[in-house]
């Protein structure tokens, strides 16, 4: 099946770059911003701008859920298990050597620099990034100094570090670009026909979840999302989850609080996109422009009593946002092929006029944005994604706040999380989630000493009550072991199932 729109690139590809001149690509990352609890309920010109006006994806998925394994992901096209950052650590691969010497230099922004793009990066980058050099790929680079950060930050702007006190990060990162944008549109105009590909990345809806002044207790009459699974502990679920206990009343008062900060951080986010896609409007670049909304990972607040963060293999935390305007995207687009963050470099080197690296695992997915000269999208296919982590928890992530043991191999361990940990060295799996025509399902083995399995259906199962691995028929489980053994090993061709 897979085949038919495979042998349907070639020609929407000729279709797509056949004028003399290449597109612009605006790609928009946010941290940790999810689907399921409403994520981007304060997100109304975006949606109105990027998704009526173009295509709204309804199952897109992160590979890997946590910030860095996912951002390396999306920057190399390949899963973690070939790219090799595993967790937000160096020495899980996190701007390691590898990545710096082997990655880097063939990951998007190179190949798109090679190709004569003007490239340009503002926001978080990998989270152990300390401003060391300019990476390689970016004409011009903005790059925060380690992980998120709303006040009081580093940027390496191009030659020099800048410290940064009391200007609000998302708001520097809108004039940075928009600034940019300007100018790359005029040497544009000047003659110089060089396209551009910028990429900005905001801290939000990341801890600490600091709000711009201005948006401060917009949100203040909201509660977090009650799911059917909210402060609900779930007995057949794997070690980590199973054994949370009911999260207390100040906990939750927390999770409420958490939950209304986070919005309120997108609302800069929110007002970042209304610039930029006013600016590119006024220089008349709207129409050659690709504009991609999206985010590394989802989150979790509340869910089976477990208190805030990502790294789960539920919805919450794997289903991220992903919206996309541009050349050729019949506006309100509703897309409903799975796609995963290792798709977009394939998908935006499609949009360069350049095919994929045998290297990637991702598969381009912009012949499913065009439509037919009646106006009828290309089509969807059935596919199946790897969704895999590596749980986080060594000696040094012990809190001797809480009352777990350093041998325990625990992490996120917070007395404001009640001291539920949120991550342990056997949080350890591989999943496969499959979106085919009556199977919207995902399975999942756990590396911890049970060889845990979780298994939900989708469609008669939204919030992942009732686990059904121990229900399936043993032939069933087999094949699905089997396939996720193949995608756990796949690189390249291999990986498109
Ligand atoms: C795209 O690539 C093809 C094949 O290399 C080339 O003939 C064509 O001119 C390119 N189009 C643009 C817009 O660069
Ligand atoms: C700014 O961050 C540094 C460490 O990165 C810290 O030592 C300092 O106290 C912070 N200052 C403020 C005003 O938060
Ligand atoms: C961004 O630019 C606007 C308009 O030029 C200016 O008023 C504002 O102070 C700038 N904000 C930051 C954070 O640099
Ligand atoms: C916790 O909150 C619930 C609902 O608001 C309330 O019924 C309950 O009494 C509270 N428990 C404690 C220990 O305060
Ligand atoms: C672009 O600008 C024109 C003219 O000012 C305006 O009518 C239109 O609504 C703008 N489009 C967007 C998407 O902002
Ligand atoms: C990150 O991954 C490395 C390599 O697998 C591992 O040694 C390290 O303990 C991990 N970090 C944490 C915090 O678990
Ligand atoms: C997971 O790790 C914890 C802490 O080290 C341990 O107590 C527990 O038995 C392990 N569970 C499984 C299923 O591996
Ligand atoms: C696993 O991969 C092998 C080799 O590519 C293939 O022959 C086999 O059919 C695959 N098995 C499943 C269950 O997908």
């Amino acid at each position: 099946m897979i085949g038919l729109s495979l042998l349907l690139v070639p020609c929407i590809l000729a279709l797509l770059v056949a004028g003399d001149k290449l597109p612009n690509i605006l790609l928009i990352l946010t941290d940790d911003q999810d689907v399921e609890l409403r994520g981007m309920f304060p997100m109304e010109d975006t949606v109105q701008l990027l998704g009526l006006a173009g295509a709204l994806f309804h199952n897109a998925f992160t590979p890997t859920p946590v910030c860095c394994p996912a951002r390396a992901s999306l920057l190399s096209g390949m899963y973690a298990h070939n790219h090799g950052t595993r967790n937000n650590s160096v020495s899980g691969g996190c701007y390691g050597t590898h990545w710096r010497r082997v990655l880097e230099p063939r990951a998007l922004p190179a190949i798109l620099q090679h190709h004569g793009y003007n490239t340009f990066y503002a926001g978080k980058y990998m989270n152990d990034y300390k401003g060391q050099e300019v990476p390689p790929g970016w004409n011009e680079f903005h790059g925060l100094h380690g992980n998120s950060r709303y006040y009081n930050y580093t940027l390496r702007e191009n030659a020099e570090n800048v410290h940064y006190g009391a200007t609000y990060l998302t708001d520097l990162l809108s004039n940075r670009t928009a600034d940019f944008l300007k100018r790359a549109i005029q040497q544009k105009g000047s003659g110089d026909q060089q396209p551009f590909f910028a990429m900005v990345a905001p801290p939000a809806a990341h801890q600490p979840f600091t709000p711009a002044p201005r948006h401060e207790g917009v949100f203040s009459k909201k509660k977090a999302v009650r799911t059917p699974s909210f402060n609900h502990p779930k007995e057949d679920k794997h070690w980590l989850v199973r054994s949370s206990r009911l999260l207390p009343n100040e906990t939750i008062s927390t999770i409420d609080s958490y939950f209304r900060m986070r919005w309120e951080t997108l609302l800069a986010v929110d007002e970042m996109v209304a610039t930029l896609v006013a600016v590119l409007n006024e220089s008349q670049s709207l129409d050659d422009t690709y504009i991609v909304y999206t985010s590394d990972n989802g989150y979790h607040l509340g869910q089976f009593a477990q208190p805030f963060d990502k790294r789960q293999p539920y919805e919450t935390d794997i289903r991220i946002p992903l919206l996309i305007r541009g050349p050729g995207i019949a506006p309100e687009s509703h897309i409903h092929t799975a796609v995963s963050l290792v798709d977009l470099a394939p998908t935006l080197l499609a949009w360069a006029n350049v095919s994929t690296p045998a290297y990637m695992d991702g598969q381009s997915f912009h012949e499913l944005l065009s439509t037919d000269s009646d106006g009828v999208p290309a089509g969807s296919f059935p596919r199946s994604l790897l969704i895999e982590y590596w749980g986080e928890g060594n000696r040094n992530t012990y809190n001797p706040e809480c009352p777990w043991s350093e041998w325990d191999n625990l992490a996120q361990c917070t007395l404001d999380a009640d001291c539920h940990c949120q991550d342990a060295w056997n949080n350890t799996y591989a999943c496969i989630r499959s979106v085919r025509q009556r199977d919207d399902r995902i399975y999942c083995e756990f590396r911890d000493y049970e060889n845990f399995l979780e298994a939900y259906d989708l469609q008669l199962d939204p919030h992942q009550m009732t686990n059904i691995a121990y229900d399936l028929l043993p032939i069933e489980r087999a094949l699905y072991s089997l396939r996720l053994k193949n995608l756990t090993q796949c690189s390249g061709h291999s990986c498109f199932v």
